[in-house]
């Protein structure tokens, strides 16, 4: 069933082949059923700018409190508090306060420098090697770094922490995620790290989120309780870590299909804030969130019924020549600038754009330095089995 009989746009978000090259077929969608229902999963889509944007700041309308992926709202499982990209105003709110002290300017920015020299020592060793991969020499590697930087986790404990966030979000090709049946994980890997925290008090993010006064959606003041914490943390974990790997490795593949835009970065290091929002716009690593309908809605004439999932194709909001004319399916770093929604927008617009931006920025600036140019050997890239979050687990480069 679609909004145009006439239409035979089939879109399924777990076909492989497809998710190589999406974009000819959002195109279709935006162009031919706006409103799009796909009887095989049971949901509905919506892929034009202006309604994605309305669905995602309209949340009486669009829950997340079942979840915000597709899989999981259609498994109606359990979502324990504090995962607030899973979560509806009020509660949301009161959790979201609280968790936007991690992001301060302040703490983000003091971050610039580690970031840097991270950069700078995964990159030198590899300076007069011929090749570098994108993903596995940095991409894959930086984003849980900072994200320990950020919350004080040791070094050594870094790369575990990674890889458990990543199989969370890990699909078999073709086939939903596996959290829908396996719960959302409550952190515990997190919980040897805060406890010693709890004993040892510094004056980082997690002491001060540990002894941090709030009132909560009942109105009672309190702490924080320590599986809320684990809870937070690992929230930030699964939210911040794979959609920055996949920010780098995309980087890797755009440039180095676009040189002469490239060639402008390197000449004019000022231009690289506007390359990573276009990249953002043009491959957002998060492809699409999903909501619950808690009421009839209409689209095009058609009666979406509460009680049914919709999924927000961002990545085709992202490419609308409506709001970016004349031809979204372009990659311009000198376009003119627009909103875009690779971070959503309203109530669970990303907590860390900040911190994806500069990362962003920081790896491109120390890349640029050392690599003013390069290809990319396409038979070797991998592209990521993960049905929520879209990109390279592999993206080598040849340097020139
Ligand atoms: C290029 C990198 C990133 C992309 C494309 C991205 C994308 C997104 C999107 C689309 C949402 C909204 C989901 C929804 O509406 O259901 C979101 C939310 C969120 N993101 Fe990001 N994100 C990125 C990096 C990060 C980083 C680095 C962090 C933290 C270290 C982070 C933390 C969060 C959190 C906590 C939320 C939930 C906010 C809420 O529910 O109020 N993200 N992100």
């Amino acid at each position: 069933m679609t909004v145009s009989a006439n239409s035979d746009v089939h879109f399924d978000p777990y076909d492989v082949e497809l998710n190589a090259d999406p974009y000819p077929m959002f195109r279709r969608l935006r162009e031919e059923v706006p409103l799009y229902y796909n009887s095989e999963h049971d949901f509905y889509l919506l892929s034009r700018y202006a309604d994605v944007h309305g669905a995602l700041t309209d949340p009486t309308t669009f829950s997340s409190a079942r979840g915000a992926i597709l899989e999981l709202i259609r498994a109606n499982i359990d979502i324990p508090p504090g995962v607030l990209i899973f979560e509806d105003p009020p509660v949301h709110t009161v959790h979201r306060k609280l968790l936007a002290r991690m992001f301060t300017p302040r703490k983000v920015f003091e971050l610039e420098p580690k970031i840097r020299e991270f950069c700078a020592r995964s990159l030198d060793p590899l300076i007069g090697a011929g090749e570098f991969d994108f993903v596995a020499d940095l991409g894959a590697q930086m984003p849980m770094r900072v994200i320990g930087m950020l919350i004080g986790i040791p070094e050594s404990d870094q790369v575990a922490i990674r890889e458990h966030a990543n199989a969370q979000m890990r699909t078999e090709a073709g086939k939903p995620m596996k959290a829908a049946e396996e719960g959302i994980d409550t952190g515990e890997i997190f919980a040897d790290y805060i406890d010693w925290r709890a004993k040892h008090p510094s004056d980082d993010i997690v002491t001060e989120l540990l002894n941090v006064e709030f009132e909560d959606e009942t109105g009672t003041t309190r702490k924080l309780t320590r599986a809320e914490l684990l809870t937070y943390v690992n929230v930030v974990a699964g939210a911040g870590n794979e959609t920055t790997t996949r920010l780098i490795g995309w980087a890797g593949k755009v440039l180095a299909e676009h040189p002469d835009q490239r060639r402008q970065l390197v000449e004019d290091n000022s231009l690289i804030p506007r390359a990573i929002e276009e990249l953002l716009r043009f491959e957002p690593p998060g492809p699409h969130a999903s909501r619950y309908v808690t009421r009839d809605v209409e689209y095009y004439g058609q009666t979406v019924p509460a009680g049914s999932v919709m999924m927000l194709l961002l990545a085709s909001a992202c490419r609308d020549d409506r709001q970016f004319p004349p031809n979204g399916d372009v990659f311009d770093i000198n376009r003119e600038a627009h909103p875009h929604l690779a971070f959503g927008i309203g109530t669970h617009f990303c907590l860390g754009s900040s911190l994806a931006r500069l990362e962003g920025r920081i790896a491109l600036e120390e890349i640029l330095k050392r690599f003013p140019e390069w290809d990319v050997d396409l038979t070797r890239a991998t592209l990521s089995p993960t049905s929520t979050v879209r990109g390279w687990d592999a993206m080598p480069a040849i340097i020139r």
